[in-house]
């Protein structure tokens, strides 16, 4: 049985027809090619397929796809803007934050998220923020030189 659904994905609307048991991360993968996408662990531990789905960040292998119908999502591809890379994207590359590769994508999204929405803006809220995105190659030290960066770049004015 194929389920109808409309979603807005990085700023543009897409009609779809899905399984009721497909999965956002799968959605985003395979229909409509979000290549940062990884899927890790599909259950919710490592934080690879983060996204933010209706502004808040969401780990997308456990959210059924009708559930995100009429929702809005936002990927590390829809942070760039006009070819100019994200400031926030920029602070991860000139601190060395980024090695593999693997959970930058849910890194990065999850790092928007609270570089947005962090009242209290200390280190210890950001590894409070970060502990459901797993890194195993930076020990973490250079994402939070990249995070506290990036706020910077905020602060400055150059965001988006
Ligand atoms: S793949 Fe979703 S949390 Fe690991
Ligand atoms: S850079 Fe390799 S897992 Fe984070």
């Amino acid at each position: 049985m194929k389920i109808p659904m409309e979603i807005k994905v990085n700023h543009h609307s897409y009609q779809l027809e899905v399984e009721p048991q497909e999965t956002l991360l799968e959605v985003l993968k395979n229909k409509l090619k979000i290549n940062s996408l990884h899927q890790g662990c599909q259950e919710g531990e490592c934080g690879a397929c983060t996204v933010l789905l209706n502004g808040q960040p969401v780990c997308s292998c456990l959210i059924l796809s009708p559930q995100a119908d009429g929702g809005e999502v936002l990927t590390l591809e829809g942070l760039n803007r006009g070819g100019e890379l994200h400031p926030l994207l920029e602070a991860f590359m000139e601190n060395y934050a980024i090695q593999c590769g693997y959970c930058t994508p849910g890194m990065v999204m999850t790092a928007y998220y609270l570089i947005n929405h962090l009242n209290n803006f200390s280190e210890e809220s950001i590894r409070k923020g970060i502990e459901g995105n797993l890194c195993r190659c930076t020990g973490y030290v250079q994402i939070l030189q990249a995070i506290k960066a990036a706020k910077k770049e905020k602060d400055s004015g150059r965001w988006w």
